[in-house]
């Protein structure tokens, strides 16, 4: 019998969290074939902690890194010393990281200067401008070319990856690199290869939270009022960008006396001195913590329209047939745009107003938006990377 593989899983933010939770589950399910290390560098405290508590994950390091305002310089450093220790301590034979945080960036240098072999879930993702989204862009293409495996969510990443230079050794010359045949180049595993098309594993965390039945009582929402679930943190939004927002958000509901805003704020300062400044204590505005993953799935799926400028927002809300509206110029989420339910809008106040005027009073233009799609997934990309890395490390 093959030995175990021994996969150290390193993660430190909200989003990460609800999409390694998936793959986590899938791994310690097959406790034959895999030994689990679960890291978490806690870049996110309180924000972590629910997303663990919900998948029943109890880390096996805890690295309680976070700072209040903490800076990238501060926080990269305290990652690369931190999972030193830990990687030369555990030897593990694979280290997994997701995205594109401080967190997947440092931790996978790390791992790249112990000569640990990394796979990097959601490889692939690219707008190819450094500066948006910021330091994003720059983390993943980092995080991409320290990778030995790339699980690309769909064929648009798998093109980038190429595009990026991750060539190398991807499977046979000509072979169709997203085609649904993952594993196998003719009839056996191409160790080799290094790029596999996989879905994204947010789906699979998706599913796994919609069935449950949660109680939304407690924002004290009223069923008179169609809700828009607004979400924004995005660095390169601090200051004006994340202003206009405010101020499209205060025209928006002084002109349709039909809706209500309900804006979870991002526990980072730079979003929240700003967003309290311009809109605490406004009528039909409900400015609350962040929400726990089950509940703000619950309350995805009982919105009308859904503002952001969230990665994993984008990925989940055509899922659940709500439009959205992406407060940004540029996405690495080109899919679900292609598919009619996304629309960029960015930072501009008239935009942002005049395209929420639009789905509120063009049925037409609503329904055309309103498609249930899933670009990003079938709910089974976490069994797919796990048996890659099978594959890939089986003797
Ligand atoms: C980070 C990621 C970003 C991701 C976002 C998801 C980087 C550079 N940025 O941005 O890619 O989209 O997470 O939300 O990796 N805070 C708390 N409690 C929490 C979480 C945050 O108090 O649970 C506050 C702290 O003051 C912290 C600050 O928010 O210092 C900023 O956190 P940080 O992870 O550095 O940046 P985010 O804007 O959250
Ligand atoms: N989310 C949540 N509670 C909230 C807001 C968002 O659980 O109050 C979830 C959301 O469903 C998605 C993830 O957090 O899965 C997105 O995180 P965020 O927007 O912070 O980061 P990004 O995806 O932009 O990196």
């Amino acid at each position: 019998m093959d030995k175990k593989i021994k996969a150290a899983v390193v993660f430190g933010t909200r989003p990460e969290a609800i999409k390694m939770a998936p793959l986590v589950l899938e791994l310690k399910n097959r406790d034959k074939e895999f030994d689990v290390i679960t890291i978490v560098t806690a870049q996110h405290r309180q924000m972590l902690d629910q997303v663990l508590e919900l998948f029943n994950i109890v880390p096996d390091y805890d690295l309680n890194l976070m700072k209040p305002n903490q800076n990238l310089w501060g926080l990269t450093s305290d990652i690369l010393l931190e999972t030193k220790k830990i990687f030369e301590d555990i030897k593990p034979d694979i280290v997994l990281v997701h995205g594109d945080t401080t967190t997947a960036f440092a931790s996978s240098l790390s791992a790249f200067y112990a000569r640990i072999p990394i796979g990097h879930v959601e490889a692939g993702l690219r707008t190819f401008n450094k500066d948006y989204p910021f330091p994003e862009e720059i983390n993943r293409v980092l995080a991409d070319a320290v990778s030995d495996l790339h699980f690309a969510p769909t064929e648009g990443s798998v093109k980038n990856l190429l595009e990026s230079g991750i060539k190398g050794i991807c499977g046979s010359e000509g072979e169709d690199l997203c085609s649904a045949n993952l594993c196998s180049t003719n009839g056996g595993f191409d160790k080799q290869r290094r790029i596999y098309k996989t879905g994204n594993t947010v789906i699979d965390a998706l599913l796994y939270t919609v069935k449950k039945d949660i109680d939304l009582d407690f924002i004290d929402l009223n069923p008179n009022l169609k809700i828009i679930l607004l979400t924004s943190h995005r660095r390169e939004n601090f200051g004006k960008p994340l202003e206009n927002i405010c101020d499209a958000i205060l025209e928006i509901v002084q002109k349709h006396k039909d809706i209500e805003i309900v804006y979870p704020v991002h526990l980072n300062p730079n979003v929240r001195n700003t967003v309290f400044s311009k809109l605490q204590n406004i009528d039909r505005v409900k400015l609350i913590d962040p929400l726990d993953y089950a509940p703000f799935c619950a309350l995805m799926k009982r919105s009308h329209i859904i503002l952001t400028d969230s990665g994993g927002v984008q990925e989940e809300a055509p899922s659940l047939g709500v439009p959205v509206l992406v407060l940004r110029d540029e996405t690495e989420r080109p899919e679900a745009v292609d598919c009619g339910c996304v629309k960029l809008v960015g930072t501009d106040k008239e935009k942002i107003v005049s395209t929420v005027g639009k789905l509120l009073d063009d049925r037409d233009f609503y329904n055309s938006m309103k498609m249930a799609v899933n670009p990003y997934g079938d709910g089974l990309t976490s069994k797919r990377i796990a048996d890659i890395i099978k594959a890939r490390f089986s003797s």
